[in-house]
């Protein structure tokens, strides 16, 4: 038997969906991070914070559609949302009532969004964001953070996993790669010294709740001197809310922080679990979108932006209906302070077992870190972490797996080091969670004790 396998019993059809599953997807998996040794679950039914497997087990789930359902799976009022719109049809190859309120929506919400264009997905809003500042200042090179993310596109695909100044992933020509420009993400000196000597700079892209969805946190005061910096320099400023947006605030990180970007990209909680994505930004640059009557800018300035699916009637009905109760305000606080409960039950089990974990973060996330030394371990909050990021960032792969695999035999399914936290997540729940998080250490502590 597999090691991780000894953990998770009773899952054979699962396994029987993986055998055929390998025939056909690349490692019988359709995103990266499912995959799972020795076989991922294959779920068939979820609702609120469950969700149940093909082989009749039940989990709590920590996915929550990577992290776009903070209503939790199947709010009745956005399923309904979804089913009148299906009724009326699903793609009208025309526009539609739906995505201009889905617009103005967003225009009321985020504080920097004067003008909007919907795309397919995150990956897509970087990559538009991206186009767009090119466009609009006419240079060439971008400068991103390590430990960010982006997506997956070429020019957002370096700097992401250490060693930062490599790409992580093949594929992608030297002269993309030599546009991307890695700084450390919390020093500001070297965002000047860098826009300062070099003028081929089109933007500054960065996730505002810092790294790898606020692993690594950002403070106000970074991002107002951020955006002073890059105003001074005449770069483009893009907040990739992808995470953030309308979970920070119903604004986003935008409104939390009180700084504004020039543009912004949004995705998951935007499309309320279906697939979307948008920029939203300053009318300035939006314009490199617009048709004009000049045929000399239509020609050469104008940017190409079609996409089957963008603002997609389904999208557009979940998506409206989510950001409208994530307006009414309820909903974000109730997800923080869950977060907060299942941090601190959490932290109690890796207190109690004097291990070097750490389970961090503020807002609807929870970041578990595993054997991380921390200096300050005892004294710390665990709420905004400041460590090391290039050291948060060194995982322990086997360990991860380890982990999530004892976990699921546990009834609970989490992303390993990233948890989703919903408005649902409360009560029961957060008890549960603890209890298997505690058998799970003591599972690993059995399975691999130099770890601990
Ligand atoms: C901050 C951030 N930006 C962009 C993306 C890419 O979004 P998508 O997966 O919709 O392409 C993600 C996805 O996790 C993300 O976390």
């Amino acid at each position: 038997m597999d090691s991780q396998q000894k953990y998770r019993k009773d899952q054979s059809v699962s396994k029987g969906l993986y055998e055929r599953a390998v025939e056909v997807f690349p490692s019988g998996v359709t995103h990266d991070s499912r995959f799972l040794t020795p076989f991922p679950i294959y779920v068939n039914r979820a609702l609120g914070v469950k969700k149940w497997d093909v082989d009749g087990r039940e989990y709590i789930d920590y996915w929550m559609g990577h992290g776009s359902l903070i209503l939790g799976h199947g709010h009745t009022d956005v399923l309904n949302a979804i089913h009148r719109q299906l009724d009326r049809g699903a793609h009208y190859g025309a526009c539609h009532e739906i995505e201009v309120e889905w617009g103005e929506e967003i225009v009321a919400l985020a504080p920097s969004a004067e003008k909007v264009r919907f795309t397919a997905s995150g990956t897509e809003a970087t990559l538009l964001a991206i186009r767009l500042a090119r466009s609009y200042t006419g240079k060439r090179k971008i400068v991103r953070f390590a430990g960010h993310f982006h997506g997956w596109h070429d020019s957002v695909s370096i700097g992401i996993f250490p060693p930062f100044d490599l790409p992580n992933s093949s594929g992608i020509p030297e002269e993309v790669l030599k546009l991307t420009i890695v700084l450390p993400p919390d020093d500001l000196q070297k965002v000047e010294d860098q826009l300062r000597k070099d003028h081929d700079v089109a933007c500054v892209i960065l996730e505002p709740s810092g790294g790898f969805s606020g692993a690594f946190p950002l403070t106000g005061d970074y991002l107002k001197a951020l955006r002073q910096i890059t105003e001074k320099f005449g770069v483009v400023l893009i907040f990739d809310e992808v995470i953030s947006g309308f979970r920070y605030a119903p604004g986003g990180a935008q409104e939390y922080y009180g700084v504004t970007s020039d543009l912004s990209c949004f995705a998951k909680i935007l499309a309320g679990g279906l697939s979307g994505g948008a920029v939203a930004g300053r009318k300035k640059i939006m314009e490199y979108l617009e048709f004009k009557e000049d045929p000399q800018w239509n020609r050469k300035k104008k940017i190409l932006h079609p996409g089957t699916f963008n603002a997609n009637p389904i999208s557009a009905a979940a998506g409206l209906e989510t950001l409208k109760i994530i307006a009414q305000g309820q909903v974000i606080p109730k997800a923080n302070e869950n977060g907060q409960n299942i941090r601190n039950i959490l932290n109690e089990v890796i207190d109690r077992h004097e291990i070097n974990w750490c389970a961090h973060g503020e807002h609807s996330i929870v970041h578990i870190v595993m054997n991380h030394h921390c200096p300050k371990q005892g004294v710390c909050d665990r709420g905004r972490c400041t460590y090391d990021y290039q050291l948060l960032y060194q995982k322990d792969p086997l360990l991860l797996t380890m982990f999530r695999s004892a976990m699921l035999g546990e009834g609970v399914d989490c992303i390993g080091d990233h948890w989703w936290i919903s408005c649902l997540h409360k009560d029961g729940v957060v008890e549960k969670t603890g209890d298997a998080f505690e058998q799970t250490i003591k599972i690993l502590k059995e399975s691999l004790p130099d770890r601990f």
